[in-house]
Protein backbone atom coordinates (compact mmCIF):
# COMPACT_ATOMS: atom_id res chain seq x y z
CA UNK A 1 0.00 0.00 0.00
CA UNK A 2 1.77 3.29 -0.79
CA UNK A 3 1.09 6.19 0.94
CA UNK A 4 1.23 9.91 0.15
CA UNK A 5 2.24 11.98 3.15
CA UNK A 6 2.35 15.73 4.24
CA UNK A 7 3.76 17.40 7.00
CA UNK A 8 4.18 21.08 7.43
CA UNK A 9 3.20 21.56 11.63
CA UNK A 10 6.49 23.61 11.89
CA UNK A 11 8.87 24.75 9.35
CA UNK A 12 9.70 21.74 7.55
CA UNK A 13 7.43 21.48 4.16
CA UNK A 14 7.68 17.54 3.93
CA UNK A 15 6.11 15.32 1.24
CA UNK A 16 7.05 11.63 1.28
CA UNK A 17 5.87 8.11 -0.64
CA UNK A 18 5.80 5.19 2.16
CA UNK A 19 5.44 1.23 1.36
CA UNK A 20 3.36 -0.74 3.88
CA UNK A 21 4.60 1.22 6.81
CA UNK A 22 8.27 0.31 6.45
CA UNK A 23 9.54 1.61 3.06
CA UNK A 24 10.60 4.94 2.25
CA UNK A 25 10.01 5.75 -1.40
CA UNK A 26 10.77 9.26 -1.41
CA UNK A 27 11.32 11.56 1.32
CA UNK A 28 10.60 15.21 0.26
CA UNK A 29 12.15 18.18 3.10
CA UNK A 30 12.33 21.48 2.38
CA UNK A 31 13.54 23.17 5.59
CA UNK A 32 12.85 27.10 5.94
CA UNK A 33 15.23 27.18 9.09
CA UNK A 34 17.40 29.35 7.54
CA UNK A 35 14.82 32.08 6.66
CA UNK A 36 13.84 32.16 10.05
CA UNK A 37 17.05 32.15 11.82
CA UNK A 38 17.52 35.85 11.49
CA UNK A 39 14.55 36.01 13.95
CA UNK A 40 15.95 33.79 16.54
CA UNK A 41 12.93 31.22 16.31
CA UNK A 42 10.09 30.09 13.71
CA UNK A 43 7.58 33.16 12.73
CA UNK A 44 4.22 31.48 12.10
CA UNK A 45 3.15 33.78 9.22
CA UNK A 46 6.27 33.37 7.44
CA UNK A 47 5.96 29.66 8.40
CA UNK A 48 2.49 28.92 6.24
CA UNK A 49 3.46 31.33 3.22
CA UNK A 50 6.69 29.40 2.58
CA UNK A 51 4.29 25.91 2.97
CA UNK A 52 2.04 27.53 0.59
CA UNK A 53 4.84 28.00 -1.88
CA UNK A 54 6.76 24.51 -1.72
CA UNK A 55 3.71 22.47 -1.10
CA UNK A 56 2.66 21.59 -4.52
CA UNK A 57 6.39 21.76 -5.95
CA UNK A 58 7.30 18.83 -3.27
CA UNK A 59 4.55 17.10 -4.14
CA UNK A 60 4.92 17.06 -7.58
CA UNK A 61 8.95 15.96 -7.08
CA UNK A 62 7.87 13.39 -4.89
CA UNK A 63 5.67 11.31 -6.83
CA UNK A 64 7.83 11.92 -10.02
CA UNK A 65 10.66 10.49 -6.88
CA UNK A 66 8.85 7.62 -5.90
CA UNK A 67 8.94 6.41 -9.79
CA UNK A 68 5.32 6.24 -9.24
CA UNK A 69 2.29 7.93 -10.74
CA UNK A 70 -0.65 8.98 -9.34
CA UNK A 71 -2.83 6.84 -9.29
CA UNK A 72 -0.70 4.53 -7.69
CA UNK A 73 -1.61 6.08 -4.67
CA UNK A 74 -3.78 4.01 -2.40
CA UNK A 75 -4.21 7.28 0.29
CA UNK A 76 -3.08 10.70 1.80
CA UNK A 77 -1.40 11.09 5.44
CA UNK A 78 -1.36 14.30 6.78
CA UNK A 79 0.24 15.64 10.15
CA UNK A 80 -3.13 17.30 11.42
CA UNK A 81 -1.91 18.27 14.91
CA UNK A 82 0.02 19.66 17.57
CA UNK A 83 1.93 22.56 15.44
CA UNK A 84 1.70 26.04 14.49
CA UNK A 85 -1.83 26.39 13.51
CA UNK A 86 -1.62 28.49 9.76
CA UNK A 87 1.30 25.69 9.13
CA UNK A 88 -0.63 22.68 9.63
CA UNK A 89 -3.77 24.09 7.81
CA UNK A 90 -1.52 24.11 4.60
CA UNK A 91 -0.79 20.77 5.11
CA UNK A 92 -4.29 19.50 5.79
CA UNK A 93 -5.71 21.57 3.17
CA UNK A 94 -3.80 20.20 0.46
CA UNK A 95 -4.01 16.64 1.64
CA UNK A 96 -7.67 17.19 1.76
CA UNK A 97 -7.44 18.67 -1.96
CA UNK A 98 -5.23 15.37 -3.55
CA UNK A 99 -6.97 12.68 -1.34
CA UNK A 100 -10.21 14.05 -2.71
CA UNK A 101 -8.49 14.16 -6.83
CA UNK A 102 -7.37 10.90 -6.09
CA UNK A 103 -10.50 9.64 -4.81
CA UNK A 104 -8.53 7.77 -2.14
CA UNK A 105 -8.49 7.51 1.97
CA UNK A 106 -7.63 10.83 4.02
CA UNK A 107 -5.48 9.73 7.08
CA UNK A 108 -5.15 12.21 10.01
CA UNK A 109 -2.07 11.62 11.77
CA UNK A 110 -1.14 13.05 15.20
CA UNK A 111 2.56 14.60 14.61
CA UNK A 112 4.35 12.88 17.80
CA UNK A 113 3.00 9.32 16.54
CA UNK A 114 4.78 10.39 14.02
CA UNK A 115 8.11 10.91 15.24
CA UNK A 116 7.51 7.84 16.92
CA UNK A 117 6.89 6.08 13.69
CA UNK A 118 10.68 7.34 12.26
CA UNK A 119 11.71 4.38 14.31
CA UNK A 120 9.50 1.85 12.50
CA UNK A 121 11.31 3.17 8.91
CA UNK A 122 14.75 2.88 10.87
CA UNK A 123 14.14 -0.38 12.06
CA UNK A 124 12.12 -3.12 10.65
CA UNK A 125 11.95 -5.27 13.61
CA UNK A 126 10.49 -2.72 15.76
CA UNK A 127 7.01 -3.52 16.56
CA UNK A 128 4.76 -2.25 19.90
CA UNK A 129 4.74 -2.50 23.23
CA UNK A 130 7.71 -0.05 24.09
CA UNK A 131 8.10 2.72 25.98
CA UNK A 132 8.89 5.98 23.86
CA UNK A 133 10.28 9.51 25.09
CA UNK A 134 9.78 12.23 22.38
CA UNK A 135 11.80 15.35 22.36
CA UNK A 136 11.46 17.64 20.10
CA UNK A 137 11.22 21.38 19.15
CA UNK A 138 7.80 22.30 20.67
CA UNK A 139 6.75 18.28 23.03
CA UNK A 140 8.75 16.59 25.84
CA UNK A 141 6.73 13.24 26.51
CA UNK A 142 6.87 10.10 27.29
CA UNK A 143 4.82 7.70 25.69
CA UNK A 144 3.18 4.30 26.57
CA UNK A 145 3.28 2.73 23.29
CA UNK A 146 0.57 -0.30 24.12
CA UNK A 147 -0.37 -0.63 20.29
CA UNK A 148 0.56 1.27 16.95
CA UNK A 149 -2.43 3.74 17.69
CA UNK A 150 -2.83 3.11 21.43
CA UNK A 151 -0.57 5.40 23.33
CA UNK A 152 -0.54 6.69 26.44
CA UNK A 153 1.44 9.94 27.82
CA UNK A 154 2.75 8.72 31.27
CA UNK A 155 4.84 11.90 31.66
CA UNK A 156 5.59 15.14 29.88
CA UNK A 157 7.62 18.67 30.43
CA UNK A 158 5.43 21.20 32.97
CA UNK A 159 7.36 24.30 30.60
CA UNK A 160 9.79 24.64 27.82
CA UNK A 161 10.12 21.31 25.53
CA UNK A 162 13.71 19.78 25.50
CA UNK A 163 14.53 21.80 21.30
CA UNK A 164 13.39 24.90 23.01
CA UNK A 165 15.61 24.82 25.88
CA UNK A 166 18.18 23.82 23.29
CA UNK A 167 17.01 26.50 21.07
CA UNK A 168 16.80 29.29 24.03
CA UNK A 169 20.26 28.54 25.42
CA UNK A 170 21.53 29.05 21.63
CA UNK A 171 20.04 32.37 21.51
CA UNK A 172 21.71 33.71 24.31
CA UNK A 173 24.75 32.59 23.47
CA UNK A 174 24.59 34.27 20.14
CA UNK A 175 24.33 31.00 17.90
CA UNK A 176 21.92 30.73 15.35
CA UNK A 177 18.46 29.07 15.43
CA UNK A 178 17.53 25.97 15.72
CA UNK A 179 20.31 26.14 18.10
CA UNK A 180 20.50 22.32 18.83
CA UNK A 181 23.36 21.28 16.46
CA UNK A 182 24.84 24.61 16.69
CA UNK A 183 24.91 23.73 20.73
CA UNK A 184 26.15 20.03 19.88
CA UNK A 185 29.18 21.59 17.85
CA UNK A 186 30.20 24.20 20.28
CA UNK A 187 30.25 21.64 23.45
CA UNK A 188 32.72 19.58 21.76
CA UNK A 189 36.02 19.33 23.49
CA UNK A 190 34.28 21.12 26.72
CA UNK A 191 34.13 20.04 30.15
CA UNK A 192 30.80 19.36 31.35
CA UNK A 193 31.92 19.35 34.76
CA UNK A 194 32.74 22.95 34.79
CA UNK A 195 29.39 24.54 35.13
CA UNK A 196 26.53 23.19 37.48
CA UNK A 197 23.39 23.69 35.98
CA UNK A 198 19.63 22.23 37.65
CA UNK A 199 17.86 19.62 36.75
CA UNK A 200 14.10 19.82 38.06
CA UNK A 201 12.26 17.21 39.60
CA UNK A 202 8.63 17.42 39.63
CA UNK A 203 7.27 16.61 42.86
CA UNK A 204 4.67 13.90 43.23
CA UNK A 205 5.44 13.23 39.09
CA UNK A 206 8.55 11.25 38.64
CA UNK A 207 7.87 11.24 34.71
CA UNK A 208 7.74 14.74 34.47
CA UNK A 209 10.03 17.01 33.17
CA UNK A 210 10.76 20.77 33.26
CA UNK A 211 13.39 22.68 31.84
CA UNK A 212 12.97 26.11 32.49
CA UNK A 213 14.85 26.37 35.29
CA UNK A 214 17.82 25.20 33.84
CA UNK A 215 16.98 27.74 30.88
CA UNK A 216 16.88 30.76 33.03
CA UNK A 217 20.12 29.52 35.16
CA UNK A 218 21.82 29.68 31.84
CA UNK A 219 20.48 33.08 30.67
CA UNK A 220 21.63 34.21 33.98
CA UNK A 221 25.35 32.62 33.94
CA UNK A 222 26.08 34.65 30.65
CA UNK A 223 24.54 37.96 31.61
CA UNK A 224 26.02 37.94 35.20
CA UNK A 225 29.50 37.66 33.00
CA UNK A 226 29.06 40.02 30.74
CA UNK A 227 28.31 42.67 33.52
CA UNK A 228 31.10 41.55 35.59
CA UNK A 229 33.44 41.64 31.99
CA UNK A 230 34.18 37.78 32.84
CA UNK A 231 35.10 35.28 29.75
CA UNK A 232 33.11 32.12 29.88
CA UNK A 233 34.27 28.67 28.31
CA UNK A 234 31.79 28.54 25.91
CA UNK A 235 32.66 25.24 24.87
CA UNK A 236 32.24 23.92 28.81
CA UNK A 237 29.34 25.83 29.31
CA UNK A 238 27.17 24.31 25.92
CA UNK A 239 28.71 20.73 27.16
CA UNK A 240 27.52 21.43 31.17
CA UNK A 241 24.42 22.61 29.66
CA UNK A 242 23.59 19.40 27.16
CA UNK A 243 24.70 17.24 30.26
CA UNK A 244 21.96 18.91 32.29
CA UNK A 245 19.62 17.83 29.41
CA UNK A 246 20.90 14.45 29.10
CA UNK A 247 20.58 14.13 33.27
CA UNK A 248 16.95 15.15 33.02
CA UNK A 249 15.70 12.86 30.15
CA UNK A 250 18.07 9.82 30.39
CA UNK A 251 17.42 8.32 33.83
CA UNK A 252 13.43 9.20 34.35
CA UNK A 253 12.86 7.11 30.82
CA UNK A 254 15.10 4.43 32.41
CA UNK A 255 13.34 4.41 35.68
CA UNK A 256 9.97 4.74 33.85
CA UNK A 257 11.39 1.11 31.31
CA UNK A 258 11.80 -0.49 34.92
CA UNK A 259 8.74 0.27 36.72
CA UNK A 260 6.38 -0.29 33.59
CA UNK A 261 8.46 -3.97 33.10
CA UNK A 262 9.63 -2.40 29.29
CA UNK A 263 12.62 -3.92 27.79
CA UNK A 264 12.75 -2.20 24.66
CA UNK A 265 13.13 1.92 24.78
CA UNK A 266 12.87 4.28 21.76
CA UNK A 267 13.63 7.71 20.90
CA UNK A 268 12.10 9.73 18.99
CA UNK A 269 12.61 14.13 17.69
CA UNK A 270 15.08 16.13 16.61
CA UNK A 271 16.55 16.17 19.93
CA UNK A 272 17.05 13.05 19.82
CA UNK A 273 19.56 13.66 16.99
CA UNK A 274 22.04 14.98 19.98
CA UNK A 275 25.21 12.53 19.80
CA UNK A 276 25.78 13.24 23.85
CA UNK A 277 21.85 11.97 24.39
CA UNK A 278 22.43 9.26 22.21
CA UNK A 279 25.56 8.08 24.21
CA UNK A 280 23.61 8.18 27.18
CA UNK A 281 21.07 6.21 26.48
CA UNK A 282 22.97 3.45 24.29
CA UNK A 283 25.51 3.40 27.95
CA UNK A 284 22.54 3.16 30.41
CA UNK A 285 20.06 0.94 28.35
CA UNK A 286 23.48 -1.55 27.76
CA UNK A 287 23.98 -1.57 31.47
CA UNK A 288 19.86 -2.30 32.27
CA UNK A 289 20.01 -5.39 29.04
CA UNK A 290 16.97 -3.22 27.28
CA UNK A 291 17.48 -2.53 23.07
CA UNK A 292 17.68 0.65 22.60
CA UNK A 293 16.14 2.39 19.30
CA UNK A 294 16.91 5.87 18.00
CA UNK A 295 16.15 7.00 14.41
CA UNK A 296 19.07 7.91 12.32
CA UNK A 297 19.49 11.44 12.30
CA UNK A 298 17.73 11.93 8.70
CA UNK A 299 14.91 10.68 10.36
CA UNK A 300 14.75 12.24 13.62
CA UNK A 301 13.64 16.04 12.57
CA UNK A 302 10.48 16.66 10.95
CA UNK A 303 9.89 14.65 7.71
CA UNK A 304 6.79 13.31 6.22
CA UNK A 305 8.21 9.52 5.56
CA UNK A 306 7.83 9.31 9.32
CA UNK A 307 3.97 10.46 8.78
CA UNK A 308 3.40 7.88 6.02
CA UNK A 309 4.61 5.22 8.47
CA UNK A 310 2.40 6.28 11.50
CA UNK A 311 -0.28 6.75 8.53
CA UNK A 312 -0.21 3.31 7.41
CA UNK A 313 -0.69 1.86 11.04
CA UNK A 314 -3.73 4.65 11.47
CA UNK A 315 -4.93 3.24 8.28
CA UNK A 316 -5.11 -0.50 9.41
CA UNK A 317 -6.93 1.05 12.97
CA UNK A 318 -9.69 1.95 10.71
CA UNK A 319 -8.83 5.79 11.20
CA UNK A 320 -10.05 8.00 8.15
CA UNK A 321 -11.13 11.76 7.82
CA UNK A 322 -13.48 13.21 5.74
CA UNK A 323 -13.24 16.54 3.97
CA UNK A 324 -13.97 18.29 7.43
CA UNK A 325 -10.82 17.34 8.43
CA UNK A 326 -9.18 21.03 10.43
CA UNK A 327 -6.25 21.78 12.09
CA UNK A 328 -5.03 21.88 15.83
CA UNK A 329 -2.68 23.51 17.81
CA UNK A 330 -2.52 20.82 20.74
CA UNK A 331 -4.06 17.83 20.26
CA UNK A 332 -3.46 14.67 23.58
CA UNK A 333 -1.23 12.10 21.66
O1 LIG B 1 11.43 17.23 15.68
P1 LIG B 1 11.85 18.58 15.22
O2 LIG B 1 12.55 18.70 13.91
O3 LIG B 1 10.65 19.57 15.15
C1 LIG B 1 9.57 19.54 16.02
O4 LIG B 1 8.67 18.67 15.81
O5 LIG B 1 9.59 20.35 16.96
O6 LIG B 1 12.78 19.15 16.39
C2 LIG B 1 13.40 20.38 16.29
C3 LIG B 1 14.22 20.58 17.54
C4 LIG B 1 14.82 21.98 17.63
O7 LIG B 1 14.53 22.51 18.89
C5 LIG B 1 16.32 21.71 17.45
O8 LIG B 1 17.14 22.66 18.11
C6 LIG B 1 16.46 20.34 18.05
O9 LIG B 1 15.32 19.64 17.60
N1 LIG B 1 17.69 19.64 17.59
C7 LIG B 1 18.67 19.26 18.42
C8 LIG B 1 19.70 18.73 17.59
N2 LIG B 1 19.28 18.79 16.30
C9 LIG B 1 18.03 19.36 16.32
N3 LIG B 1 18.79 19.37 19.75
C10 LIG B 1 19.93 18.90 20.30
N4 LIG B 1 20.97 18.39 19.58
C11 LIG B 1 20.90 18.29 18.23
N5 LIG B 1 21.91 17.77 17.53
Amino acid sequence: MKILAFESTCDETAVAVVEDGRKILTDQILSQASLHAVYGGVVPEIASRCHVEAISILAERAVEAAGIQKKDIDAVAVSYAPGLIGAVLVGVNFAKACASALHVPLIPVHHIRGHIAANYLAYPELEPPFLCLAISGGNSLLVDVRDYTDMKIIGCTRDDAAGECFDKTARVLGLPYPGGRPIEELSRGGDDTKYVFPTAHVDGSPYDMSFSGLKTAVINLVHNAEQKGEELDRASLAASFTKAVSDSLVPRTMQAARELGYDKIVVAGGVAANARIRADFAREASIAGCRLYIPPLRLCGDNGAMVGAQGYYEYLAGVRAGSDLNAYATMEI
